[in-house]
């Protein structure tokens, strides 16, 4: 492909084709999201009716804004505070609408570090399994089940033990911070895109290779009933509320990641396809892996409401017991590392791309500062499991009353800023910004147009809000 810079965006780095940045963007939005958040929030919440509700709030209210973010991006060229001042001044609003760039490019800061500990303790799995497949093949028996002879207390207890040591997670943090800041130090092009065009395709081959493995040792039937069988009663606000937060985080909305993503597109207009293309990409992927997981969980009798826990505790376990398990589990491990750095390296390159337009910093240094500031949020993060376990950043606040560091950043982020910055990407291109503007830069005509800006212009904004309240006060939900 030739690079497709072209006018004054010349020097500028950017995607050398549309498919490029479509698979660059399905990388960011498939994640841990998918094959770890997804799974347990389906678990945890019951199935059929979550899921229903989440795929309609990923078309409803994610799509509006996935061609939102985008499109603020094409047609500003630069990060995302100097894109919305752009598209401001084009359209006569205020150009302090760029606040939720800023707040979006910390938010997406804020997240990254905690990303990158929860990434850590995939790679350390990565490494626990392969040390085990090693074994297996020195055994002469490289399709026997994963950690051969270990008793279900000493394979649960893995997790207490890497929770205990703070330098385990130290180390697993560093190594996975410092891959995502090597690859955005690299830039768009080398970066980036080169990441993406290696690790999706191999993500999708072990993705689908696991699941058809799933459908021959586990139980398909009764996952497909789980995830697709709506029991209505199983869907009380505090659900809606759950299902709508997670269709924004596995879209990476309200921080500005698509938005930075989109400023490297230099031309080409067909924005309505390519934002289909990302939701239904990383929806279809949240979907295959909820049918790669429950079949194994039912298969050896797991409880598939296990929480947070499911991945790393539950399906060690499961893989033991199955033919081919060392294999397998290894391989199952290696696939979620995969989603993660595609995803963090989008995390990084908000901040990163804020440093270079409003701070004039290279690249180099800009990812540096960024990275390594990260890694250093993160580090707080991982000690809040054992030498800070008693510490409460937001203890003050019924909200986070007994949450620990990691999962009040978490917290904070997913359920404060990304919803304000979804609510104000919406309230800023539904009402602010110049419709033929919108028109020109997206493609989108007639009908599809209309649809699209009731969505941004009113579902958007209100919903949002509902989901901002709710969450922020679930005493109103009388929960
Ligand atoms: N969407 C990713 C996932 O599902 C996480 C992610 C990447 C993200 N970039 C983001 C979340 C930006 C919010 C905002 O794992």
């Amino acid at each position: 492909m030739v690079a497709a810079a072209s006018g004054s965006s010349a020097t500028r780095d950017g995607w050398s084709s549309r498919s490029a940045f479509i698979l660059a963007a399905i990388g960011a939005a498939v994640g841990l999201g998918n094959v770890w958040r997804f799974p347990t929030l389906a678990g945890e919440s019951g199935g059929g009716a979550f899921v229903i509700f989440y795929i309609g709030c990923v078309f409803l209210l994610g799509l509006p804004l996935v061609l939102s973010e985008i499109f603020i991006g094409r047609a500003g060229q630069t990060d995302a505070v100097g894109s919305i001042k752009k598209v401001a001044q084009d359209s006569g609003a205020s150009e302090r609408w760029s606040i939720f760039g800023g707040i979006g490019a910390l938010a997406a800061w804020l997240i990254l570090s905690f990303y990158s500990v929860v990434a850590g303790w995939v790679l350390y799995y990565v490494g626990v399994m392969g040390w085990d497949l090693l074994q297996a093949i020195g055994a002469g028996d490289p399709l026997r089940g994963a950690l051969a002879g270990e008793s279900k207390d000493v394979i649960e207890g893995r997790m207490g033990d890497l929770f205990a040591s703070p330098s385990l997670l130290l180390v697993m943090h560093f190594a996975f911070m410092g891959l995502t800041l090597f690859i955005v130090a690299r830039g768009i092009g080398s970066g980036i895109e080169k990441a993406a065009t290696w690790l999706m395709p191999a993500f999708f081959v072990l993705l689908v290779g696991i699941t058809i493995y799933g459908a021959f040792v586990g139980d398909m039937g009764q996952a497909v009933r789980f995830l697709f069988t709506p029991d209505w009663s199983k869907l009380p606000p505090a659900v809606m509320n759950s299902a709508l937060g997670q269709a924004l985080f596995s879209l990476s909305l309200g921080v500005a990641g698509l938005i930075t993503y989109g400023s490297y597109i230099h031309e080409g207009s067909k924005l309505g396809s390519t934002s289909a293309a990302i939701a239904v990409a990383d929806t279809s992927v949240a979907l295959i892996a909820g049918l790669m997981i429950f079949p194994i969980v039912y298969a050896v009798g797991l409880d598939p409401a296990a929480g947070p826990t499911l991945v790393f505790q539950t399906l060690p376990f499961a893989f033991q017991t199955m033919p081919g398990g060392a294999l397998i589990g290894f391989l199952f491990f290696v696939l979620i590392l995969v989603a993660a750095i595609t995803s963090s390296i989008s995390l990084l390159e908000v901040p990163t791309a804020y440093g270079i337009g409003e701070r004039g910093w290279s690249r180099h240094k800009s990812a540096l500062i960024f990275g390594g500031g990260a890694f250093v949020i993160g580090i707080a993060c991982l000690l809040g499991y054992n030498v800070w376990s008693d510490v409460r950043p937001l203890g003050f606040w019924s909200l986070f009353e007994n949450t620990d560091i990691l999962d009040t950043v978490d917290g904070f982020t997913g359920k404060v800023m990304l919803p304000i910055g979804a609510l104000l990407t919406s309230l800023f291109i539904g009402w602010k910004a110049d419709s033929r503007m919108v028109q020109e830069v997206t493609g989108l005509t007639g009908g599809m147009f209309v649809v699209w800006r009731f969505l941004i212009a009113w579902l958007c904004p209100i919903a949002v809000t509902i989901i901002l309240i709710t969450g922020l006060f679930p005493s109103i939900l009388g929960s």
